[in-house]
């Protein structure tokens, strides 16, 4: 049964306002700036960005990624090459990608091509990462069953005695893949419903086209 106060939880955005001069022609410059807003309002887990890819039988599934790096290039995120969004992103590179920030009350939707990242951009990344971070990379078959926790365990021991004293390599099924974004829209709350939302969608001739899109 659902909670009968659910449809009652309803909030008005107040905070602030998105114009079209405010946002400019630049819209990877445009997320910089907001991202370094959300990250200075504290906003929780601000990297934090929801994935959606489709399979073969076109069917949509979505989680979250941690986003680790932007620039003209695209969005930038790590995983195991083997789990299923890997799968997915290999046979279809149409992808999605949301960022939510309550604190600030604004949304952003992020839609492109995705590609794999260089060895040698994965290997930067993972040297950087906590050994433990490291290890689990080796011990966890990302999005394959598994009979019990015990096998994890199990794993991360048996990895950590294979590499003691020694660096951890990358495993060569993890990495980095790089969404290209084609489309990047704004979405600030506003007071009854009447939210702005500007889109930018890049033409066939590589220029960004902005507009105003209804909330
Ligand atoms: C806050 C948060 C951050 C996460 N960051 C990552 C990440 O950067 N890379 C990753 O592979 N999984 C990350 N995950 C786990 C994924 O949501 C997901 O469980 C995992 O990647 C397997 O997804 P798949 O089976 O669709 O491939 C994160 C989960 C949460 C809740």
């Amino acid at each position: 049964m659902s909670h009968p106060s659910i449809a009652h939880i309803r909030k008005d955005y107040m905070q602030a306002s998105l114009s079209e001069v405010e946002v400019g022609m630049e819209p990877i410059a445009f997320f910089q700036k907001w991202f370094s807003e959300a990250d200075k309002a504290a906003v929780q887990e601000v990297n934090a960005m929801t994935l959606a890819t489709v399979d073969t039988s076109s069917r949509p599934h979505a989680r979250i990624v941690l986003l680790k790096g932007v620039d003209d290039s695209g969005f930038t995120f790590f995983t195991n090459y083997q789990s299923a969004k890997s799968r997915e992103v290999d046979s279809n590179p149409h992808a999605a990608l949301v960022f939510f920030w309550p604190e600030l009350e604004r949304q952003v939707r992020i839609e492109g091509t995705i590609s794999k990242v260089t060895a040698a951009e994965s290997d930067e990344y993972y040297l950087v990462r906590p050994r433990g971070s490291r290890l689990g990379a080796w011990a966890s078959p990302q999005s394959e069953p598994i009979s019990s926790r015990a096998v994890l365990e199990e794993n991360e021991k048996k990895f950590e005695a294979q590499f003691e004293g020694q660096e951890i390599p990358r495993p060569e099924h993890w990495g980095g893949y790089r969404l290209q974004p084609n489309r990047i829209e704004f979405w600030q709350g506003r007071p009854s419903r009447m939210h702005d939302r500007i889109c930018f969608e890049m033409t066939d001739n590589k220029e960004w086209q902005k507009f105003r899109l209804a909330p």
